[in-house]
């Protein structure tokens, strides 16, 4: 007997036999209502709102209940051979395992992040644009390691210059149709370039005016708009200009956001648009516009084109970067009812930051920690008798006065005993610290200023390899080395020679070795 038979049935008996039973069948139609709300993805919420997803992309979990297809593609390089990474089960979490064997002894880069609403509006690298030459690069498959329910999975990290885009879709919005869309990213990983945007963009990769895209933009520029703080800020990216709200430029109820999983929601309709955000991990959103298009001439009515961009702008600006996760476009303007179902299937979600368990990491050990870059694979970070850091090949017939300035004592984080300090193993009592963006080590004075200067959080390495060592107080600024010297660098900004984005992943990415002391 079907289960819609058999509920028949229950309800014709409890007619005949009263209210214990009644009870009885509100449970069970409960379990079954139960069960399918747990089947139910985003897409699913968006197609019963009437507003169906014509683009979902994701590289952690399907986003439809019933889609049991890839979520992306990876290529190694040890071979180049490439390799489609699925889901679990059907309207699950994405097979890492499968990721971790195909690229085991080699490193891989995300090629394809594919399209799961059947309209085949698949994200691949992007090509040139008017801004910046291409095709831009793609993103290690291993740099944002997160779990989600539990399962280990992998987001796109997107450092400066890493791009993809497709500019031959199906179904997206044009011109001033109604259109939503939400991300999530990670609120810490932003930069202050042009542009890390998720959304709908020119076809032809050129800025072809004002009213052009409509995006999702996050990071703390402040070339066009800005909000309360300091940044970073969810805005709309309408082509020359990220909107955080009414007006250009600043607008009071766009707050900074920086949780570790950020949902963030852009949508727009004739005369209409809307900025809303949330923590992905828990709570529901916080609307921070929602009104008439911007009072400047081109965004009304609005000229979308319909490509899709992740990670860059829309005539290719690549100068920024983030961290994405999962995140759709609609057809139709979505109900806040609608959002507020989709918000509390990504909390359901469990996205959670990863355990980065390293024992050569565990305060109390030493280390030494060896660059990754081509140019300096021997080297190790060191300081120098007078407080500078640099790098330098340290072996086993180095003078042991070397060895122990490359030799640090991991300490729990001075400001932060979640994050990590390192002691000098050569000067102990010396931390090592940034001061006017450059690394040095120097002695404790106490104050809250050293001790954050003195702190950095474990990240998983940005090239794919080892780790990065995120400042505690300079969130998207990290260890590097530089022109062989120590410093720590925005990824393409901060505005410093040692903040250039070429090689930034490659040395601000760094492997634990043996103790040289
Ligand atoms: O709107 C901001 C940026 O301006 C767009 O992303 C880019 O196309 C242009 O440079």
């Amino acid at each position: 007997m079907s289960v819609q038979t058999w509920l028949r049935h229950a309800r014709r008996s409890l007619l005949a036999t009263g209210t214990t039973a009644v009870l009885t069948l509100a449970l069970l139609v409960g379990t079954e209502a139960t069960s399918q709300a747990a089947s139910q993805r985003p897409c699913d919420l968006y197609a019963s709102g009437g507003t169906p997803c014509v683009a979902a992309h994701s590289t952690t979990r399907a986003l439809y209940g019933a889609y049991e297809g890839s979520l992306y593609q990876v290529r190694r390089a040890s071979d180049s051979a490439t390799k489609n990474i699925g889901v679990l089960s059907a309207g699950g979490y994405a097979d890492a395992a499968a990721q971790d064997g195909f690229c085991a002894g080699t490193t891989c880069v995300i090629t394809v992040i594919y399209d799961q609403s059947g309209r085949g509006n698949s994200l691949t690298q992007a090509p040139a644009g008017g801004a910046a030459p291409g095709p831009d690069n793609l993103a290690p498959a291993t740099a944002a390691p997160i779990t989600v329910a539990g399962h280990r999975a992998y987001g796109v990290y997107v450092a400066a210059g890493t791009g993809y885009r497709n500019n031959r879709t199906n179904g997206i919005a044009t011109g001033d149709q109604p259109e939503g869309m939400y991300a999530v990213l990670d609120g810490t990983h932003f930069g202050g370039g042009c542009c890390f945007d998720y959304g709908n963009a020119e076809t032809n990769s050129l800025d072809t005016g004002n009213g052009h895209m409509e995006a999702i933009y996050f990071g703390d520029s402040t070339i066009w708009g800005s909000g309360t703080g300091s940044g970073p800020w969810v805005m709309a990216d309408l082509e020359n200009g990220l909107f955080s709200g009414p007006n250009a430029g600043y607008n009071a109820n766009d707050p900074s956001v920086s949780h570790r999983f950020l949902t963030a929601i852009v949508k727009g309709a004739p005369n209409l648009w809307a900025i809303k955000a949330a923590n992905a991990q828990s709570g529901g959103l916080s609307t921070y516009y929602s009104g008439a298009r911007p009072n400047v001439q081109g965004y009304n009515p609005m000229h979308k084109e319909g490509a899709i961009i992740l990670g860059i702008g829309g005539d290719n600006s690549k100068s920024s970067s983030g961290t994405f996760y999962e995140g759709v476009m609609t057809s139709g303007y979505p109900t806040d009812a609608t959002e507020n179902a989709v918000q509390a299937n990504i909390t359901a979600a469990g996205y959670q930051a990863p355990p980065l368990a390293s024992s050569a990491l565990t305060p109390g050990a030493r280390v030494s920690l060896k660059a990754t870059t081509t140019c300096c694979n021997a080297d190790y970070l060191r300081h120098q008798a007078d407080g500078t850091v640099a790098i330098s090949p340290i072996t086993a017939a180095s003078a042991n006065a070397d060895k122990s300035d490359a030799t640090w004592i991991v300490r729990p984080g001075l400001a932060d005993s979640a994050c990590l300090s390192f002691e000098s193993a050569g000067a102990p009592g010396q931390y090592l610290r940034h001061a006017g963006f450059q690394l040095r080590t120097a002695s404790s004075d106490a104050t809250a200023l050293f001790n954050r200067d003195a702190t950095f959080c474990l990240r998983a390495g940005h090239s794919g390899q080892g780790y990065s060592f995120q400042s505690v107080n300079y969130p998207n600024r990290f260890i590097r080395h530089y022109a062989y010297t120590g410093y720590l660098a925005g990824d393409g900004v901060g505005g410093n020679t040692w903040d250039s984005d070429a090689l930034w992943s490659e040395d601000t990415s760094w492997l634990t070795a043996q103790p040289w002391s």
